[in-house]
């Protein structure tokens, strides 16, 4: 299939799990990829994040599946950083067509709201919230410029509920819902569309290097198994989601088959929040 085909994707976050998927189905379909991530740990983050190794993992699948990649480790809560990525970008392909506003972290959890500390809280904001904030500030004017992009956040169903002891990460992520909306209004007449991805429990893909369940179970001091089954419990389909629906969902809002949809959320979640 090649319905992203001559289009340019830009995906932070994209060294293992949903963005790894991401980057690897946009190749697939016939796009060229910036790919990028933070390629070190965060103190204040109990686990840790991507390495470059794993950065590279993902370009060279990419490049395998056809497409031109750029690689470059970014961390998104660093101004010069993404400022520099988009440069780099524009420099190597000229254009930007859709960035996925993938990269977040799912802990410091395991609390009720009054027990995180300010830097803890701080860092899931930072990250979750104004991470996709710079990387829209810094895209916007290229694509108004162009007067074409889809911006694509892939937020989760803890930006529409909430869950007991992981107010930092909910907040973080109804603000990106929140920031979704608002800038779909902003960029409309420019032809520019903003929409969110809300994946619920995500099952840990070992071909994408994903741990996001372990993440979750340690924050909440239980085993990784009871942790898969309480998500298997959750949902209404007999089975969780795989990185590679969001994936799909996000080849559907990068390509024109979604051109007349702007502003809003496309829920994928295996049927949770439909209770
Ligand atoms: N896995 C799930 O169950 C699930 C469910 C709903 C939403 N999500 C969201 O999907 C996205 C991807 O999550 P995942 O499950 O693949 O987790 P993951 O930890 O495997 O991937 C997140 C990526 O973001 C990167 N990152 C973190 N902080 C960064 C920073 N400051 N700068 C640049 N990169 C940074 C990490 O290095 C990592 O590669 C996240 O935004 C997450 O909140 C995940």
């Amino acid at each position: 299939m090649t319905c992203l085909k001559d289009k340019v994707l830009l995906i932070t976050g994209a060294g293992r799990g949903i963005g790894r998927a991401c980057a690897l189905r946009a190749a697939e379909e016939g796009a060229d990829v910036i790919i990028t991530d933070i390629g070190n740990s965060i103190e204040s983050v109990p686990y840790k994040l991507s390495s470059s190794e794993q950065l590279e993992m993902t370009a060279q699948i990419c490049k395998e599946r056809g497409a031109s990649v750029l690689m470059q480790l970014a961390d998104v809560c660093n101004s010069n950083d993404v400022d520099a990525l988009i440069e780099a970008a524009i420099n190597r392909f000229g254009r930007i067509d859709a960035i996925v506003n993938n990269a977040g972290i799912g802990a410091p959890a395991g609390k009720a709201t009054h027990l995180y500390t300010s830097e803890e809280w701080e860092i899931l904001l930072n990250v979750n919230l104004s991470g996709p904030w710079r990387l829209i500030k810094a895209v916007a004017p290229i694509m108004i410029e162009q007067q074409y992009g889809s911006i694509i956040n892939i937020a989760s169903t803890a930006g529409l509920l909430g869950y007991k002891h992981f107010a930092g990460y909910v907040a973080s992520k109804h603000g990106l819902v929140g920031l979704t909306k608002s800038a779909a209004l902003d960029y409309a007449q420019k032809n520019i569309r903003v929409n969110a991805i809300c994946p619920g429990p995500v099952y840990d893909d070992e071909l994408l290097d994903g741990n996001m369940t372990k993440v979750v179970a340690d924050s909440l001091g239980i085993q990784l198994g009871d942790q898969e089954s309480i998500d298997l419990e959750s949902v209404a389909l007999n089975t969780v989601v795989s990185p590679h629906d969001v994936a799909d969902a996000m080849v559907w809002l990068a390509s024109d088959a979604s051109q007349r949809v702007t502003g809003t959320t496309i829920t994928v979640d295996a049927g949770y929040s439909a209770k």
